[in-house]
């Protein structure tokens, strides 16, 4: 089953409340949320606060998308504004092994990511230590892009260093994700898909993610 993340950067800003309502009510299975510092990626969103305020509008939990520089600082701020799952960058930070430890002792999900010119190889060494990889296939910083498919082959190699565990590592992809393309992202060998032009684009958010769950299946 398709998990469909709606990413809330593609949603209108003068009522973000009513619109996780109406996405948690249209079906979606997790709230992904960008947060974007102006110094990582070429753009700025939402900080903890927007998090916090949030919290109250869903009982989905809330998938939140670090692209900041120094997300050390953030953490914990994330954390107790009501993140469920925090990932950060691996081209963000130095002590990748030390912000994942750091998001863990929040008793919350911690995830990964890696944008389009990073090698799955990065991932190897820290694999075992996270919950989820989100793949990005677009280059971070705005929604609306097309997906670069060549990003979905390090999907496998992912899945191969990630080997036998427990906990299944769940593999997320971000980035010109619609219904033309997300069963080449599921065939790739994702679980979460997250959405933003294609669930925002028109007001018929059940339409909207219906048909990215059907599409191709
Ligand atoms: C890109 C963000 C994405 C983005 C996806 O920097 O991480 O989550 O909002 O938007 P679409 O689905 O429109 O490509
Ligand atoms: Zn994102």
């Amino acid at each position: 089953m398709r998990m469909i993340a709606p990413s809330i950067l593609s949603a209108d800003f003068s009522r973000l409340g009513e619109e996780v309502r109406a996405v948690d009510k249209a079906g979606a299975d997790l709230i992904h949320v960008d947060v974007m510092d102006g110094h990582f990626v070429p753009n700025l969103t939402i900080g903890p606060a927007v998090v916090k305020a949030l919290r109250p509008h869903s009982k989905l939990l809330f998938d939140v998308h670090l692209m900041i520089s120094e997300p050390e600082s953030y953490i914990d701020d994330f954390a107790e504004a009501g993140a469920d799952i925090l990932t950060v960058h691996q081209e963000s930070g130095v002590h990748l092994h030390r912000l994942i430890q750091m998001i863990k002792s929040h008793n919350i999900k911690a995830g990964v990511s890696i944008n389009p010119a990073t090698p799955a190889l990065m991932l190897e060494d820290i694999i075992s230590e996270v919950d989820l990889v989100l793949v990005m296939t677009v280059n971070p910083g705005f929604g609306g892009q097309a997906m670069i498919p060549a990003a979905l082959n390090k999907i496998a190699r992912i899945r191969e260093f990630a080997g036998e565990r427990e906990k299944p590592l769940l593999i997320e992809v971000d980035g010109g994700i619609k219904a033309e393309t997300i069963a080449a992202a599921e065939a790739a060998g994702a679980d979460i898909f997250v959405a933003g032009s294609a669930v925002f684009r028109s007001n018929d958010y059940e339409a909207n993610i219906q048909a990215l769950k059907k599409a191709g299946a």
